[in-house]
């Protein structure tokens, strides 16, 4: 679990060693630590109500109380310190009276439903009832109580009976703390007090966020999954990571049989220690969903019913429709996309496949669409394509710069480690068209909003660089001893040119260059500085140079190498790290390294045996335009939903249908299986064995709690189609591709299943010289060795406001949805989320006769699509904002061609469009 900042509970607050006696046993233990926690150090286990490892201690139950030589009273061992030569015992006549009369209290007032509540077993009371030696109790029920307290079944997961509530306040702890939501308070007082979420106004309507860390903080029934009301206790665990996103939190998977009971947060999980958001604990349903399709399908046309086949029938005809492609219109007329919702070794067979079965490099992913710009920008300035820190290192930031990204909405558990830093005093600055919730959330106030127009992000970074450089901020020892000399002297006389400054800037970007240097400053003298960005950084026709002004930022600054600093890519997909690392770029082998390097080339070729191109291949925009023009046939689809999430769908499905063999790997029938010949169902993560890589390197082992309702792994298939189209692949498991990972590739050079299990997790680079991994990156010296400053020249997009489509829009995620929404649509998230919906300021929806709810069209020069407007000062006069979740919204119709120069990113977050209203 997350620990809190100075908890007498937990983490002790100095390493000076304090001598005691608890029970007639010496103990010695730091300053600070409590003595229920000194106890512990020796076996005692204090009985405790109020008190728990992931919250600050509170003492309010008095059940913990001791006995202290010479000390008046009976102190709370939870909060009372450890004082030199004390002399505590913990069971004592006195002690013990005290606290079975404290016990009887609350089970006065307590249902006793024992045998047939959800919790029986594992309920923190029942344990402590037993502990303390309570036999009987002696008030009647007749007296006031709140035994016919009415529930709270609001929220679609959990449930809250305040007839068992012991007020103990670890709810409302929990959400503050951990959480940072200030969901829930204790209202009332004395006999009256009780536990409140938000205006009294039930779970639901509050501003709680389900992230559930109330109810797993819960001693008793009071808070409590449906899904162990409906199915009782689990009876047996397996450990395995979320599938949702890039933060890659992990989890206990507590199972009843082969069905799921609940899931909870692993408190030794590196990415989230003990922490979860809504999507994660509670949005699994769709596993299981009747929705999933379990058996093969084929049809000879797209226009055809699906027909049901065995596995053998599918792959073959897969194999035989790719192969007559090949042999009608050449080897490149073929290629594939592999999925950042899969394994590292499932992605893997896939690349692997297309270079030794289809014979080409046509393979691309869907981080082509969102941190493909990353990829190129870091490996260009420090030499290597990933985020540079863990997720732990905000906890030593003093200034943190979020740029084009909504954690607390798209990697909500690190969202909330984030704010638990700002709460503790960290200064926040925001670049983002949008006020996204972190610039004004409980007790958090951004320093700085740069509400900057859209498109314009390298003016602003450049600006910031401007100041640094012109005010004399530049960390001139790191740049000397770590930065490329003469890349550092041309960037220095580019970047101190006039027409980069605030104040030229201004006009163009809208930031006030008052504001804006205030900015730079705080980032280059506030201590330690770390940047986190998001898909507001990478998709823009100006992607790629937004990533290396970024870089160039912080090296100038000397703001990398070191906890509480470094350049963060909040990744989105569960496994875009992996799906990058694993070669599924068409130019990269394993391990990003270039198709045409002859060396690396001759290493894989002689592993897999087989004759290698050493061309790049295909990117998806170039498969798909080829496809139009006649000379693309053939796809391999791995989990990825490119009608619904690619740009200019109308361009995505023309492309689709002109081809003669699509194959979709997947759960369900998405909007791209419409235009596929081939289904092969795939496995869901609960089904699935092997890894995920998150957004810090972080590679955690994904393990099997139920079998493939399938009959087959989804690796398993993909061989058997290599196999079938004549290049035989085999491997015994999952465990037996990561070892010929490990063997192919540098950086995974020490990672193994077994090395995993032992170790839990580990952030590549993870070599023989650092077996545990490697949590900050470019400590020393870069990657590439010294860090390389590139020039980062503004260039307008062609995407520009009209007189026909005055205003730009800009996209982005909520919480309660996933991506395109295929798995979180399936599930009661649906509550939170039910349509997309446009974000539109309050002036142009004036001047457009639109109000709050009413329905729009709105149209861009390639689309026009329906939805209802939420009228919002979020965003300045002249930028609108949907999200992208329903296909029915069909978001993605309006957006454009545009792409990122370097990458061919998409300009998802820049769009010519005008809204008008609708009936
Ligand atoms: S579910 Fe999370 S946000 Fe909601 S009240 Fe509980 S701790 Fe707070
Ligand atoms: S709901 Fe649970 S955690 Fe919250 S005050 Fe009641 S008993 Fe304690
Ligand atoms: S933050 Fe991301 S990885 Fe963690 S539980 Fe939520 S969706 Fe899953
Ligand atoms: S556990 Fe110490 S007062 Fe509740």
């Amino acid at each position: 679990m997350i620990a809190p900042p100075s908890s007498p509970v937990s983490t002790p607050v100095s390493p000076a060693a304090v001598l005691l006696t608890i029970d007639g046993m010496p103990v010695s233990v730091p300053t600070g630590t409590s003595i229920m926690q000194a106890a512990r150090t020796v076996g005692v286990d204090i009985a405790k109500l109020c008190a728990t490892d992931s919250l600050k201690a509170f003492g309010s139950c008095r059940l913990c109380i001791v006995q202290v030589d010479g000390r008046r009273g009976l102190p709370a061992s939870c909060t009372t310190p450890v004082e030199p030569g004390m002399v505590v015992r913990t069971q004592t006549p006195q002690v013990a009276r005290v606290r079975r009369n404290v016990m009887e209290l609350y089970i006065s007032d307590h249902p006793l439903d024992c045998l047939t509540c959800a919790a029986n077993g594992d309920c923190e009371l029942q344990d402590m009832a037993g502990a303390v030696g309570l036999r009987e109790v002696r008030y009647g029920m007749d007296g006031a109580n709140h035994l016919v307290a009415e529930k709270d079944e609001s929220n679609p997961y959990f449930t809250f009976d305040p007839a068992k509530c012991i007020v103990c306040s670890r709810c409302v702890r929990a959400c503050d703390e951990i959480q940072g939501t200030f969901a829930l308070s204790i209202t009332d007082r004395g006999f009256a007090s009780k536990v409140s979420a938000g205006m009294d106004e039930g779970f639901l309507a509050s501003e709680c966020v389900s992230c559930g860390a109330c109810v797993q903080a819960c001693p008793t029934a009071t808070l409590i999954e449906k899904t162990v009301v409906d199915a009782g206790q689990p009876d047996r665990t397996v450990k395995t990571t979320c599938a949702y996103c890039g933060v890659g939190c992990s989890f206990e998977a507590q199972l009843k049989g082969n069905e799921v009971v609940r899931m909870v947060p692993a408190a030794d999980g590196g990415a989230n220690e003990g922490h979860s958001c809504v999507k994660g604990r509670f949005a699994w349903g769709y596993a299981t969903h009747t929705d999933r399709v379990l058996a093969p399908l084929v049809r000879e046309q797209i226009g055809d019913p699906w027909r049901e086949v065995s596995w053998d029938e599918a792959i073959g005809f897969a194999a035989r429709r790719f192969m007559d492609i090949q042999h009608r219109h050449g080897r490149e007329a073929i290629g594939g996309v592999s999925s950042s919702r899969c394994t590292n070794e499932e992605v893997y067979v896939v690349q692997k496949m297309i270079r030794a079965a289809f014979g080409n490099n046509n393979i691309d992913t869907c981080a082509r669409v969102c941190h493909s710009p990353t990829g190129y920008g870091l490996k260009q300035t420090f030499g290597t394509a990933a985020g540079t820190q863990d997720f732990k290192s905000v906890e030593h930031a003093d200034v943190i710069v979020v740029i084009g990204a909504n954690p607390t909405d798209a990697h909500p558990v690190f969202g909330a480690r984030m704010k638990r830093r700002l709460r503790q005093g960290a200064k926040l600055i925001v670049i983002d068209p949008r006020r996204i919730d972190l610039v004004r959330s409980p007790h958090i106030r951004a320093a700085h909003h740069l509400q900057l127009r859209p498109g314009t992000n390298v003016a602003v970074v450049n600006a910031l660089a401007h100041v640094i450089v012109t005010e004399g901020l530049v960390n001139e020892t790191f740049v000397a001893s770590r930065c490329d000399a003469r890349s550092y002297e041309q960037w220095k006389a580019f970047i101190v040119q006039p027409e980069q400054s605030p104040e030229a800037t201004e006009p163009h970007t809208g930031v006030p260059a008052d504001e804006l240097r205030a900015a730079a400053r705080l980032y280059a003298t506030g201590g330690n500085a770390a940047i986190y960005y998001g898909l507001g950084v990478t998709e823009h026709s100006q992607g790629s140079t937004m990533v290396l002004g970024i870089a160039n930022l912080a090296m100038a600054a000397g703001q990398i190498g070191r906890d509480g600093t470094g350049v963060n890519p909040l990744r989105g997909q569960n496994n875009v790290q992996g799906s990058c690392d694993m070669g599924s770029f068409p130019h990269e082998l394993p391990g990003y390294r270039h198709i045409s390097d002859d060396a690396t080339r001759a290493r894989f070729e002689d592993a897999w045996q087989v004759a290698l191109d050493p061309e790049p291949g295909l990117r998806i925009p170039n498969m798909l335009a080829l496809a139009l023009a006649g000379q693309f046939r053939g796809m391999f689809i791995q989990g990825e939903d490119l009608a619904q999430s690619d740009p200019n769908t109308h361009h995505v499905t023309a492309a689709l249908s002109a081809m003669e063999c699509v194959v979709v790997q997947d759960l369900f029938l998405n909007e791209t299986a419409k235009y596929a010949h081939v289904f092969l169902p795939g496995t869901a993560f609960l089904e699935k064995d092997g890894t995920f890589t998150n957004a810090e390197r972080r590679i955690n082992r994904v393990r099997r709690a139920m079998p493939p309702r399938t009959g087959m792994d989804e690796w398993e298939a993909v061989c058997r189609l290599a196999t079938a189209m004549g290049y035989p692949m085999q491997y015994d498991s999952a465990a037996a591709i990561m070892d010929e990972i490990a063997a192919l590739t540098p950086t995974f050079a020490g990672v193994s299943f077994a090395h995993l299990d032992r170790v839990g997790s580990v952030q590549w680079p993870c070599t023989p010289d650092a077996p545990v991994g490697t949590r900050i990156m470019h400590e020393e010296q870069f990657v590439r060795g010294r860090g390389r400053f590139l020039l980062t020249r503004y260039v307008p997009t062609d995407e520009r406001s009209t007189r026909k489509f005055p205003l730009l829009l800009t996209t982005g995620r909520i919480l309660s949805q996933y991506n395109v929404g295929t798995e979180t649509r399936r599930t009661p998230n649906a509550v939170w989320h039910p349509e997309d919906v446009l974000e539109i300021h309050p002036h142009d929806a004036e001047v457009r006769g639109i109000g709050d709810g009413d329905g729009v069209l709105l149209s861009s020069r390639k689309g026009t699509i329906t939805l209802h407007a939420r009228v919002s000062d979020r965003l300045p006069e002249g930028v609108v904002y949907t999200t992208f979740h329903h296909p029915e919204n069909a978001a993605n119709v309006v957006t454009t061609e545009f792409s990122d120069w370097a990458t061919n990113c998409p300009e998802y977050k820049v769009t010519a469009v005008e809204v008008h209203p609708v009936d």
